[in-house]
């Protein structure tokens, strides 16, 4: 038996409960793996509220990153060994001490970077890889704006744009916040809740405003983050911190100046093997050179998951998030 938190029923943090499971042997093409880091996304208080349905549906256990020790492997295994130190990001079923995965969903952790540096980063920073070189190639001639610059996403997001030269404009939710992006390495930083971000931006930019905006926020940033955009701009809307986008006609991108949006998702950029290993060793390679260093803003207990989720939701964590086991 080993200690997870489990879902019943969606709802509020107060839904995850700290019980013991039977995690069992692994079958065809899987392999049982022992936890030693659990990264925590905006994305697991998503499947918690029932806003995206859990995959296997009801209960489950969630998060969705992980670094850890494969302890053994099922038939036709053959690329990891027990011993091999790997970890995954995007399947459900992570905040236990230990689980069954397919191997398919693995990547090995390279030697030279630490466990806790690849959980804290493993889903954030490929997530920041295909937004800023696949989803839009932003390159230094572009004026970009990241919302929640100061979060685990943005935080690396504001890193990155500065190693590709870009001008990058942040928005975060307090002066502290505004410190941390800044010193990430945003050119310019707004604070959202006592600033209007749109005539800030046109005010930064002398009114050019910007190639793309990359909005997390959701719900209290649309339609406004479309008037940071120049024609023909690119509104990339990854994500609901806030709530989801209300449906809108198509009509507002033609008014607002032939915009283009896209709503994408880390799992369908990294769908095969090869675009994988490819954005992971791209994310590797930025630690190594040490051009993103990836910051732990804060550690809970696994069985500490219900205060984790608190502090993700009322905005008071900074940087990435992990459960220890
Ligand atoms: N589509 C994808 O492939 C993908 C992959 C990974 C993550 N994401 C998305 O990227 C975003 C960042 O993820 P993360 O794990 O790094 O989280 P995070 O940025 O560390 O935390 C979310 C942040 O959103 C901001 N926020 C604004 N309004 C909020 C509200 N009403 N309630 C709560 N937070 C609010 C807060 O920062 P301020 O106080 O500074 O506003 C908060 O700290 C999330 O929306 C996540 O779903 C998408």
């Amino acid at each position: 038996m080993v200690k997870a938190i489990v879902i019943r029923e969606t709802g509020g943090p107060e839904v995850m409960s700290f019980e013991e499971i039977e995690v069992g042997a692994p079958g065809p093409g899987e392999v049982r793996l022992k936890h030693t880091a659990i990264g925590v996304n905006f994305i697991d208080t998503y499947y918690r509220k029932g806003l995206y349905p859990a995959p296997g549906g009801l209960p489950f256990i969630p998060g969705a990153e992980a670094v850890g020790i494969v302890e053994k492997v099922g038939e036709g295994v053959v690329q990891f060994r027990p011993g091999d130190r790997v970890a995954y990001a995007g399947s459900v079923g992570a905040y236990a001490e230990a689980r069954i995965i397919s191997a398919q969903k693995l990547i090995r952790v390279p030697d030279d970077i630490d466990g806790f540096t690849v959980a804290a980063s493993l889903l954030k920073g490929m997530t920041v890889q295909y937004l800023l070189r696949q989803t839009f190639k932003v390159t230094r001639d572009h004026t970009v704006l990241f919302h929640a610059g100061a979060g685990g996403v943005g935080q690396i997001a504001g890193q990155w744009l500065k190693s590709l030269g870009a001008t990058s404009i942040a928005t975060v939710g307090s002066e502290e916040k505004a410190e941390i992006a800044r010193a990430c390495g945003y050119t310019h930083v707004i604070n959202y809740r006592t600033e209007d971000f749109v005539a800030r931006v046109a005010e930064i930019t002398g009114g050019a405003l910007c190639d793309v905006v990359y909005d997390s926020v959701g719900k209290d940033t649309f339609p406004a983050s479309l008037d940071c955009l120049k024609p023909r701009g690119l509104f990339a809307s990854f994500g609901n911190s806030s709530g989801p986008v209300a449906e809108f006609s198509l009509g507002i991108l033609s008014q607002k100046g032939s915009l283009y949006a896209t709503r994408p998702t880390l799992g369908h950029y990294t769908a095969t093997r090869a675009t994988l290993d490819a954005c992971a060793e791209d994310l590797f390679e930025q630690i190594r050179s040490e051009a993103v260093t990836i910051s732990v803003g804060q550690k809970f207990a696994l069985a500490d998951a219900v205060a984790c989720h608190k502090a993700m939701e009322a905005r008071e964590t900074v940087g990435s998030t992990l459960l220890t086991v």
